[in-house]
């Protein structure tokens, strides 16, 4: 794409101020025109830096930050004389003048009096006297930025600028694979701006999404005709055993002997299921599958060499941890399987939306952990069948985003769905498997690990303060600290990380997303 505009277009009319000594490549001191500049100025803004006395050098375009308002006399920590006299407060003259640093983002490039390009690399230093303006022609930046966005797929747009509002920040979809993590504190908009990316990513790329909705909320209430519960949803081996594990308050030293019941089980529940629809009194076959699944679970392990005891605690605690009922609801009542649920994904996206998964039927936390690690799991026996299974070797990605709200509820501690979340979160990007995390927390709610492989961080008001140390040790966020976060209101994030065309963090405003009632 060619931009054909001359650098008069671009800077417009609106100059405010003019560099300083001391500039670098991180950082340009600029002082601000006295007058309406001085007052209108607001941290986060775009500017423009030219060095008009230097022809061909480039544009810097820059985050304006730390506002300072100084006076040579009324200098801090220095008594200045009026500390009695309140009243000549009034009369004095007062030379007020206003210092801002500029955060150099991006060189806009140049030629014979023309704007050719934009570059994230900053390496000119503007020298002090060159001319700075505010942006005034968001739509050229807008433009400049779409073009480093890779092999020209369309971008994905979550918002504006924070104040350039006709600057859209478009976000690089090639870098989905690499995973979005989104955190803020409570009401800040992590659930509304997910909400976004995820009708981004399903109309404009090649991916079809799965939502799992913890609270039944957020999510469910946009999209009702592509969502299912998730109590409609059957349960893989893994996750019976996993369930079973939970419920059955057993060790680590179990494992086997679950893993083994529940490849059984899940063979058998057919049968179970064909045994309840044809009895008369359903309770009293609830009774007797349970019976037999307690039977069948002592079964398994003595035959894997358990102890007398050890048998005989596996089937008190099936008599006291699960009731016939939750058999009844876990196994029994299920009509899709694992596999249908990604061909549902699918075709959900041929109508333009996600699947979201409702899990807030689910009676008890492990439960969800259960479905929504089967799900995971699902996906990579789905990877493996299509690429190893056949004939020839071939690459087929999954193409397939994953998103969990309330992330902090399955990517912390132990377990089957935190181990399948990693699992995606390591090795999902070569699969065009991604994720999409939005937590309140990090410290104690995201596995490190995890963490890690997340490669595009939004991010808003955090409740900790030491979470944004957290976010620092993944994500370079250079130039943002906690009193640029303290500005943010609800629906404006920083963005972060390789989805953005800059890499260096910029603060967006979410697009509205409307309330159905
Ligand atoms: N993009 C937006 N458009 C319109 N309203 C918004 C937007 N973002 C946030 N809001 C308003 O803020 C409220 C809180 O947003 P949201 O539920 O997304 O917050 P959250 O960060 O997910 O909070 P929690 O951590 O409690 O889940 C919404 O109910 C809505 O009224
Ligand atoms: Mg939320």
């Amino acid at each position: 794409m060619t931009i054909n505009i001359s650098i008069d277009e671009l800077l417009g009319d609106n100059l405010v101020g003019f560099a300083l000594s001391d500039a670098s490549v991180t950082s340009i001191p600029v002082s601000i025109f006295a007058g309406d500049p001085e007052i209108s100025i607001r941290e986060e803004e775009l500017m423009l830096i030219y060095d008009e006395e230097h022809p061909g050098t480039p544009i810097i375009l820059g985050v304006l930050r730390r506002i300072s308002r100084l006076e040579p006399y009324l200098r801090k920590r220095v008594k200045v004389g009026i500390e009695e006299y309140p009243d000549a407060i009034d009369k004095i003259e007062k030379l007020v003048y206003t210092n801002v640093h500029i955060m150099p983002l991006a060189e806009i490039l140049v030629e014979d009096n023309n704007v050719v390009g934009i570059s994230r690399n900053v390496t000119y230093v503007p020298f002090p006297g060159s001319k700075v303006y505010r942006v005034k022609r968001g739509d050229i930046i807008t433009r400049l930025l779409a073009t480093t966005i890779s092999n020209s797929q369309a971008p994905i747009v979550v918002g504006t600028h924070k104040y350039s509002v006709d600057v859209e920040i478009p976000l690089d979809p090639k870098y989905v694979q690499y995973h979005i993590g989104v955190f803020g504190a409570t009401g800040m908009g992590k659930s509304r701006l997910v909400k976004v990316l995820i009708d981004e990513i399903v109309q404009k790329t090649e991916y079809a999404v799965i939502v799992f909705d913890h609270t039944g909320m957020d999510y469910t209430v946009f999209y009702p005709d592509t969502t299912i519960c998730s109590l409609e949803i059957e349960l893989g081996p893994l996750g019976i055993a996993d369930f079973f594990m939970k419920k059955l308050r057993l060790s680590e030293y179990y494992t086997t002997y679950l893993e083994f019941f529940g490849a059984e089980l899940k063979k058998s529940i057919p049968k179970y299921r064909k045994r309840l629809e044809s009895t008369d009194s359903r309770e009293e076959e609830l009774k007797n599958v349970h019976r037999e699944i307690t039977t069948r679970l002592q079964t398994i392990a003595k035959t894997l060499g358990a102890r007398d005891d050890t048998v005989r605690s596996l089937g008190m605690r099936m008599q006291y941890f699960v009731e016939p009922e939750l058999i009844e609801s876990m196994l029994l009542g299920r009509k899709y399987s694992v596999e249908d649920i990604i061909e549902l994904a699918r075709k959900a996206k041929d109508q333009g939306k996600p699947l979201v998964i409702d899990l807030s039927f689910e009676e008890t936390l492990e439960m969800k952990r259960t479905i929504v690690g089967d799900i995971i799991e699902c996906g990579w026996r789905w990877i493996f069948e299509k690429n190893f299974l056949g004939k020839e070797r071939r690459y087929v990605p999954i193409n397939l985003v994953v998103v969990i709200d309330e992330a902090q509820n399955y990517t912390w501690g132990s377990g089957y769905c935190k181990e399948q979340v990693e699992r995606v979160a390591r090795e999902g990007r070569k699969w065009k498997y991604g994720l999409i995390l939005a937590s309140q927390r990090l410290a104690r709610s995201i596995d490190p690990d995890i963490r890690a492989n997340i490669n595009t961080v939004f991010f808003s008001k955090l409740s900790q303060t030491t979470d944004l140390r957290e976010i620092q040790d993944f994500t370079d966020i250079t130039g943002v600290d906690m009193s640029n976060l303290a500005q943010l209101v609800p629906r404006e994030f920083y963005v972060a990380g390789l989805m953005n065309p800059l890499r260096k963090p910029i603060a967006i405003r979410v697009k509205e997303v409307k309330e159905v009632i």
